[in-house]
């Protein structure tokens, strides 16, 4: 059978390194705060020339890089983000002429579960016959969205951008195979109130600002998280005992901790990014990723699952064995 395999993973930082202590200087917040309820110690912020397409342009050259991979082979490339450059063209299609590509691209919205949405709709084309080779892309400029007047939001975010390559390979359709094994989405349109983002073309009047209810989120978050996580686990016949890593959504240190014990699973097994980039909503799974992927840890061949829940609200899971 076809399996999407991930053959090469890359990322883009802004040059902008934000402490919580410059957080402080510019709304009334204290790192102690911060760190204390988030784990967020720093994130980056994207200079003007820092684009969407551009840290995704960025990200995507790495992955292909990685992977050994020509622009040129590419089919097609899927940008999950809730902060394009323009409602329309797709940020895709800037970063498919930046690339210098065929195929054909386009956006998809699911704030901070994009990427994982993108890779499952990347997974489900490849098994399609439909693609060979897909760059899944993660980019956001939250900075652009945030209310200043807000602490108690406008502290919890970053920017950044994390791109995977998935190439179509044979498997034997056993756990045991590299590439993409389960994936699992879901969203309920009736949480649509509690994490949203207030203006856009339909509400002009608006700001456009990101507002949340954090503590309806989190009630959410750990139970819904814990239960895809194990769909996707029940749909490739294993447990979390055989996950070499969990790579969760960055969003506070609070849900990945909740999450990995209902799993089982010990500190040593979860990667943790939350406190090096705040939370970069769709690109926050692909960035964590290339942090431990760089560093030595996560290596081909492992088992990797990924989950995340955002603004929709949107959730999901996906397994993946690293080629
Ligand atoms: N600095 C200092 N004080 C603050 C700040 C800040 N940045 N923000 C809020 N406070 C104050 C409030 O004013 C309030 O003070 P009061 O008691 O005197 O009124 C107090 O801290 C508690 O405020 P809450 O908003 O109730 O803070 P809470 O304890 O709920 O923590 C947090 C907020 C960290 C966002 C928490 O709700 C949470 O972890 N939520 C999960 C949702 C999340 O992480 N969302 C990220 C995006 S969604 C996603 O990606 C999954």
């Amino acid at each position: 059978m076809i399996r999407s395999q991930l053959t090469g993973i890359g990322a883009y930082l802004p040059r902008t390194l934000v402490s919580n202590d410059e957080m402080a200087k510019r709304v009334d917040t204290s790192d102690e705060w911060i760190r204390e309820r988030t784990g967020i110690r720093q994130r980056y912020f994207a200079a003007p020339d820092e684009s969407c397409a551009f840290m995704a342009t960025e990200a995507a050259r790495a992955a292909l890089a990685d992977a050994g991979v020509d622009a040129a082979k590419v089919d097609a490339i899927l940008l999950a983000t809730a902060t394009p450059d323009q409602a329309f063209p797709a940020t895709a299609v800037r970063v498919q002429a930046a690339l210098g590509c065929g195929g054909f691209g386009f956006d998809l919205s699911a704030a901070c579960s994009g990427f994982i949405y993108a890779l499952s709709m990347a997974d489900a084309m490849i098994r399609a016959g439909q693609v060979r080779t897909v760059l899944v892309i993660g980019a956001e400029v939250y900075s652009r969205i945030m209310n200043w007047e807000d602490r108690g939001t406008c502290v919890l975010f970053g920017d950044g951008a994390g791109a995977v390559l998935l190439q179509a390979g044979e498997g034997d359709g056993s756990h045991a195979d590299r590439g993409i094994l389960a994936s699992r989405l879901h969203s309920q349109g009736a949480l649509a109130d509690i994490l949203y983002v207030d203006g856009a073309v339909g509400q002009p009047d608006k700001p456009g600002h990101l507002v949340m209810n954090g503590r309806e989120v989190f009630r959410h978050a750990v139970g819904k998280l814990a239960e895809t996580v194990q769909q996707t686990l029940e749909a490739s016949g294993l447990t979390a005992a055989d996950i070499d890593w969990l790579v969760p959504h960055q969003a506070n240190m609070r849900i990945i901790d909740a999450v990995g014990r209902k799993l089982g699973l010990g500190a040593d097994k979860v990667v943790v990014t939350v406190d090096q980039h705040a939370n970069t909503s769709a690109a926050s799974i692909p960035l964590a990723l290339h942090a431990a992927y760089r560093d030595g840890r996560i290596k081909r061949g492992q088992l990797v699952l990924m989950e995340a829940l955002g603004g929709g609200l949107t959730w999901g899971s996906a397994l993946v064995r690293l080629g």
